[in-house]
Formats: structure tokens, sequence, C-alpha cells
């Protein structure tokens, strides 16, 4: 796992959703690679974080920390070969939000960036600041946990072959 940068303003902000029940399916849960969606999640955060301040984004930190850490509050398991899960990743913003929205009392940026972040695969673009940031963060964090997957398994199969050489 990637250390998580931003730790004291994700704790500030959000302490509550990191320590909320719900908390214990996402770190049950495998998101991409060896990542658990608890683990997606705060990695997620940081890098809205890290762009916000890199880019000299003026946001709302703490909508954008709770909505970053909120994005994938779907809570169950999308590998699961059932029909549902087929559409999983044009259907888990709404499950999110809805979920969130049971536990949490959200603002107007937090809905909307769990709601959108999935834009372009969901056509409907963020519509503020957080959520675009949110978008591009979550692509850039779900790329690098997808490969280092492909990464290690790589390194396996050299391994493998070094050995039969
Ligand atoms: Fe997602
Ligand atoms: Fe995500």
């Amino acid at each position: 796992m990637k250390k998580i940068r931003h730790q004291s303003i994700i704790k500030k902000h959000a302490g509550d959703i990191l320590s909320c029940e719900q908390m214990d399916i996402e770190k049950k849960c495998i998101q991409h690679g060896s990542y658990s969606v608890y683990d997606h999640s705060l990695f997620v955060t940081s890098m809205c974080i890290t762009l916000s301040k890199k880019l000299h984004i003026k946001v709302n930190e703490r909508a954008l920390v709770r909505g970053a850490l909120l994005h994938d509050f779907f809570l169950y398991d999308w590998h699961e070969p059932t029909k549902a899960n087929r559409i999983h990743g044009f259907t888990h913003p709404g499950i999110a939000l809805r979920n969130a929205e049971k536990v949490f009392k959200l603002g107007k940026i937090e809905r909307n960036m769990i709601k959108r972040h999935m834009f372009p695969l969901t056509p409907v673009p963020p519509r503020c600041r957080e959520a675009v940031i949110l978008c591009l963060a979550d692509k850039i964090c779900a790329t690098y946990e997808t490969a280092g997957g492909f990464r290690k398994r790589l390194k396996k199969k050299f391994r493998r072959t070094d050995k039969n050489a």
C-alpha cells in the first residue's frame, strides 16, 4: 500500500467517517489490485488534497475530504459475479450517495462529488471544482492501483521464467 499523505487534514475533517462501522465493510472489500475500498478511498482523498494544493485550486477543504472519502460508499463486493454487479460502474455512485446520506449529513458539494465521480462513464459531468478534482484523482489512483497489481504479476512471471532458464 502506498503511504497516505495529508493524514492530519483527513482526520481533522472526517474522523467520524474513518471510524464509522461501515468502514469495516470497505476494509474487507477489494477495489483494485490489493487495495481495499477503504485503502482506495483514503488514497483518492489524499490525491484530491495534493491536486488542489499543487494546482492552486481554491476548494472547500472539508467538503473535498468528506466527499472523496465517501465516493465509493457502496458497501458490497463488486467482484461477486452477480447480474447487478455487471453494471456496477454505472450504478455505484447513486448507491454510495444513498448509503452516505443515511449515515452522514451531506452538503451540496459532497453530494455532487459522490454522484458524478464516474464521469465520463456516467454522462452527466461534475458541477463544482471539488467534484472535478475527485473525478481526476479517482482515475489517477485507480490506474496506479490496477497497474500495481499488473506489475506484481509481471514480476512473478519473470521470476518464474528466470528460475526455469
Ligand atoms: Fe467509484
Ligand atoms: Fe473510486
